[in-house]
């Protein structure tokens, strides 16, 4: 898969301004309050990353993980925990915080799991949502980009575990 072509969706400073964009609207919506990041792991990391050194208001940090895809570019439908957050999340403010939402299964998982955990409130903020083969309806609060498909790798994204360190994003010509 590494041998794969590959073309440039988005630069390094594309990104940037979203990622900028995305942080200045947290900051608005959470003033004087403290939020829980809880990164979506692996994919999520550089977002997060960079998402986390913009934000002027205060934060603490969790992640949680979850298997999902396999080594293919669809999802199973199968989605369960590996790691779980380990702060007690009871009566905070969560912002779950994912790289790219596409069938949305996963999204509705973790906001479910989460929601278990009595937080005070819930929300989602997205790099990428990628509409086409949406499955569920998810309510997204705050949203990088929206691609309509494509399978896309880089700034944290992978293709069977390639492509995760490029600072740009690409989309895979399969
Ligand atoms: P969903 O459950 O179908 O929404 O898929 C969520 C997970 O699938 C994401 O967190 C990614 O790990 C992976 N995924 C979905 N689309 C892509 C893509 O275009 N590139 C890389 N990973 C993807």
């Amino acid at each position: 898969m590494n041998q794969t072509e590959k073309r440039i969706l988005f630069t390094a400073e594309d990104i940037a301004r979203q990622v900028e964009r995305l942080a200045s609207q947290i900051c608005a919506d959470y003033q004087g309050k403290e939020i829980v990041l809880v990164g979506v792991l692996k994919g999520a990391f550089i977002f997060l990353a960079d998402l986390v050194r913009r934000l002027t208001i205060s934060v603490e940090l969790d992640f949680i993980r979850v298997a999902s895809y396999g080594a293919g570019t669809e999802s199973t439908g199968e989605i369960r925990i590996t790691t779980d957050v380990e702060l007690d999340l009871q009566g905070r403010d969560v912002l779950i915080v994912e790289d790219i939402v596409d069938s949305g299964l996963t999204t509705a998982f973790l906001r479910e799991h989460l929601a278990g955990k009595n937080p005070r409130s819930l929300r989602i903020c997205t790099l990428l949502d990628k509409t086409e083969r949406r499955r569920v309806t998810i309510p997204l609060d705050y949203v990088g980009v929206q691609l309509d498909k494509g399978f896309v790798v880089g700034y944290g994204l992978d293709c069977d575990e390639a492509h995760r360190h490029l600072p740009e994003i690409y989309e895979l010509i399969l």
